[in-house]
């Protein structure tokens, strides 16, 4: 577990100092993959390498599993934090070292006894399903490849915490899912609880538990990915759900509707479509699909629609009621004309 407490760092500048980290509170669980989101300059690596002290706070602390990192010093501090992996978007590997040599070099550091390491690193070539490439160079890798390369390296020392910063940031969409397949394998199979940051939501959604979003070295907003998405309570959280489900209607279409526009959520297990027509069958309304998916957060569905319906607001109001009664969540984007 990692607790973060009322965290700040302020970097000195010539110019002044800066916020990177600002009063930062959270609490990592045990076994989870926990994503951070922000834009550019928010704090999230600031935050990240905080957590490993790459960066020593300015104030508060870090614990963990159980001890708190920004009381130990030396051989301490250096024995911790081997417990605890990093990766980069810019994977950060030793040029003229082979695949076997940079995984090798991390276990030499941390006086891994000679007889010991050969054997690791094969167990770790083929975690990572590098095995083939054992004696190449990083200039002959992929950038997935390479990537590959770092969680082995991250993984060598048997940590506890991954911490990856932007770790697919660099990666096509093809191999950014195959990198966090890979990630979602080494969190489940290995129990190493994972924080990952990243601009994009798309993989917050993907494989995060839990997110906060940060902005101005703040934490804004936190909860469960499932709940974020579902419920966003922050226009910069709205504006971060937009770019991965969009429900923004054309000017055009809506300049044609003349009925009531209501978007309609369902969440989890609650078959939507079957509520709706169940809706429309028993009520004066008429209906209009504008706009519908159902969203997976991991497995767990969300279901949201667009509707025009078209009705006395009597009617249409005893209708919005009946689905709301049946657990969908309805919110009316404008009244009919
Ligand atoms: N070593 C440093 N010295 C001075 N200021 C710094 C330093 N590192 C970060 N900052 C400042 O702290 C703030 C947070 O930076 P940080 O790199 O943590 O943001 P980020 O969210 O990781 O951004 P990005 O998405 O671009 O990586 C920024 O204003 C940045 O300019
Ligand atoms: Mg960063």
């Amino acid at each position: 577990m990692i607790k973060i407490h009322n965290l700040s760092k302020i970097y000195k500048t010539k110019s002044g100092s800066v916020k990177g980290v600002d009063d930062v509170s959270l609490t990592v669980h045990e076994g989870e993959i926990y994503g951070i989101v922000g834009y550019s300059g928010a704090g999230k690596s600031s935050l990240l390498r905080c957590i490993n002290l790459l960066e020593r706070p300015t104030s508060g602390t870090i614990t963990v599993d159980g001890i708190d990192l920004t009381s130990l010093k030396g051989e301490k501090l250096r024995l911790a934090r081997l417990r605890i992996g990093m990766i980069f978007q810019h994977f950060y590997l030793i040029s003229q070292k082979t695949v076997y040599e940079n995984i090798a070099f991390s276990l030499k550091a941390a006086k891994t006894p000679a007889n010991l390491i050969k054997a690791r690193v094969e167990e770790l070539l083929e975690m990572v399903g590098l095995t083939d490439k054992r004696d190449v160079y990083p200039a002959q890798l992929s950038g997935g490849q390479k990537q590959r390369v770092g969680i082995a390296r991250a993984l060598t020392n048997n940590p506890t915490v991954l911490l990856c910063d932007e770790a697919t940031s660099a990666l096509d969409p093809t191999t950014t899912k195959s990198i966090l397949d890979l990630l979602k394998r080494i969190n489940k199979e290995l129990n190493i609880t994972i924080v990952l940051i990243t601009h994009e939501m798309k993989v917050v959604k993907e494989i995060c538990n839990r997110m906060a979003i940060m902005q101005e070295g703040k934490v804004i907003e936190e909860g469960t990915v499932y709940d974020t998405f579902a419920d966003p309570q922050t226009e910069l959280t709205k504006e971060f759900i937009k770019s991965v489900v969009s429900f923004e209607l054309p000017d055009a279409i809506l300049n044609k509707c003349q009925g009531t526009i209501v978007k309609v959520m369902f969440k989890g297990d609650v078959a939507g479509e079957g509520i709706v027509s169940d809706m429309l069958k028993q009520f004066e309304v008429k209906g209009n699909f504008l706009h519908g998916s159902i969203e997976y957060i991991q497995e767990a569905p969300l279901g949201i629609f667009v509707m025009e319906l078209m009705g006395e607001s009597e009617e249409t109001n005893k209708a919005l009621q009946f689905i709301e009664n049946r657990s969908a969540q309805v919110e009316v984007l404008r009244d009919g004309v």
